[in-house]
């Protein structure tokens, strides 16, 4: 079983960490495929929180080798600064790679993102402001910097000139700010080469090697399915292909070479920034969510939307990227209510749609059609095996199995590592 992908199903923070520690120590790599530091997963070193933005989960074990694929666009302030975090605290880091083709987040990136958004005013997309639109813009219009450049400092020079080009003019003339000057650029880029050059490799070739060898390889998304850039709620999404082909082409891995899809799905709904959320609450239900669910942005500290479980929502995500297994997440959150709703359908001025939207307009006004579910007083936080689960829960999680199409195969009935019901082993069965 060796190529897995592990994408969100929803708009983010499912909570793809339960998985990841579950599969723990049998996963050789991690590799994250699409994003930048605009991801965020907290983890607790030695009874010490730490927010980890931009490395991969597999940074902390031991024996996992994590990678940071050509996908990504890295920030490398970023990315020295949580290197020093983890050393500090005694993590081993130097067995992290770096695509030699992955795009770099400049300080011109950032300063757009920030400009671009205020400019924007009410149309503003609610980004993370961390400069990964303007960055992934580059690559796409081809004056992008490369990882690679920074070892040839006369293409690095010509690149950066390139690229300032037009967004000084931007700059000075449409945002009425400073012009940025390339030699800044191109000296703050090449001083962070020597540190980083030992971890720049072909990480494509490192990793088709892995997987002959017979090692299983994890992908991690960062984002989910409704932000990614083709599949997503456009233009309320972020810049990066977050389903499970963009493992594919984020890393250098054939589509040929991935076995099993995992996706989190959360028991309930959140999403941060601006966009269509059909089954949002903006009442006292989705403040106990809100407060319950303790959902807070880890990246930027903002409070997250909240609402109902839509399972068009997971339809769709199974659909899009061949989801073999779920991973409910937050189960224990739903507990003590008398009904659950849960989202089936909706209704488009009228008109039933069991399916996403083809028009993003009607997913703009769809109004979420609810089935409500038998709720559960029982604290389940303790139940380890699905036959402790009180018989309404169970008939909850058959429930939601059967509308998105997939199985359930791990339940997570609270924040703790071990607080989780296995029912299929997520590598073997
Ligand atoms: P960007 O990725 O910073 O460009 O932001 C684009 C959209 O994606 C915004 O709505 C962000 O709030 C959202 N977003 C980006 N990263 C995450 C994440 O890790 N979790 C949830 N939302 C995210």
């Amino acid at each position: 079983m060796p190529g897995i992908v592990l994408v969100g199903a929803q708009w983010g923070d499912e909570g793809k960490g339960k998985a990841t520690d579950l599969l723990g120590d049998r996963v050789d790599y991690v590799v994250k495929f699409n994003g930048g530091n605009n991801a965020g997963h907290t983890v607790v070193i030695e009874g010490e929180k730490y927010a980890l933005h931009l490395l991969p989960s597999g940074i902390l074990s031991p024996n996992v080798v994590p990678v940071i694929g050509n996908g990504v666009v890295v920030d490398i302030g970023v990315l020295f600064e949580e290197l020093d975090g983890l050393d500090k605290r005694g993590v081993d880091t130097s067995r992290l790679r770096i695509s030699a083709n992955a795009h770099v987040i400049t300080s011109y990136h950032t300063t757009l993102d920030k400009v671009t958004e205020r400019f924007l005013g009410k149309r503003r997309i609610g980004t993370t402001g961390r400069g990964i639109g303007p960055a992934y813009a580059d690559k796409m219009n081809r004056v992008g910097i490369r990882v690679q450049d920074l070892y040839d400092e006369s293409i690095l020079r010509q690149k950066v000139e390139a690229a300032l080009d037009v967004k000084n003019q931007m700059l000075l003339k449409i945002y009425n700010r400073r012009a940025i000057e390339v030699d800044e650029i191109v000296e703050e880029l090449l001083s962070y080469a020597p540190r980083l050059k030992p971890m720049v490799a072909d990480t494509s070739l490192e990793l088709s090697q892995a997987l002959d060898a017979g090692k299983n390889v994890l992908f991690e998304a960062g984002q989910a399915t409704l932000l990614d850039v083709d599949h997503g709620t456009y233009p309320y999404v972020t810049s990066s292909n977050a389903v499970s082909a963009g493992a594919c082409t984020g890393s250098g891995v054939p589509p040929t070479r991935v076995d099993r899809v995992i996706a989190i799905l959360k028991a309930y709904a959140t999403r941060v920034g601006e966009g269509p959320f059909p089954t949002e609450l903006h009442d006292d239900q989705g403040e106990f969510l809100r407060k319950t669910g303790a959902e807070f942005g880890v990246t930027t500290g903002r409070p997250r939307r909240t609402g109902w479980l839509d399972t068009v929502v997971g339809r769709y995500a199974t659909r899009v990227n061949g989801v073999t297994d779920f991973v409910l997440t937050k189960l224990d959150i739903l507990t003590g209510l008398d009904k659950v709703p849960v989202c089936v359908a909706y209704d488009v001025d009228g008109v039933r749609h069991d399916e996403m939207p083809v028009n993003q307009t009607d997913f703009h006004h769809a109004k979420p059609i609810y089935e409500e579910l038998p709720g559960w007083w029982e604290d389940i936080s303790n139940c380890r095996s699905w036959d402790e689960l009180p018989a309404t829960c169970q008939a909850y999680v058959e429930f939601v199995e059967q509308q998105i199409g997939a199985r359930i195969s791990v339940i997570g009935v609270g924040p703790g590592r071990d607080e989780v019901i296995v029912r299929h082993d997520l590598l073997k069965d």
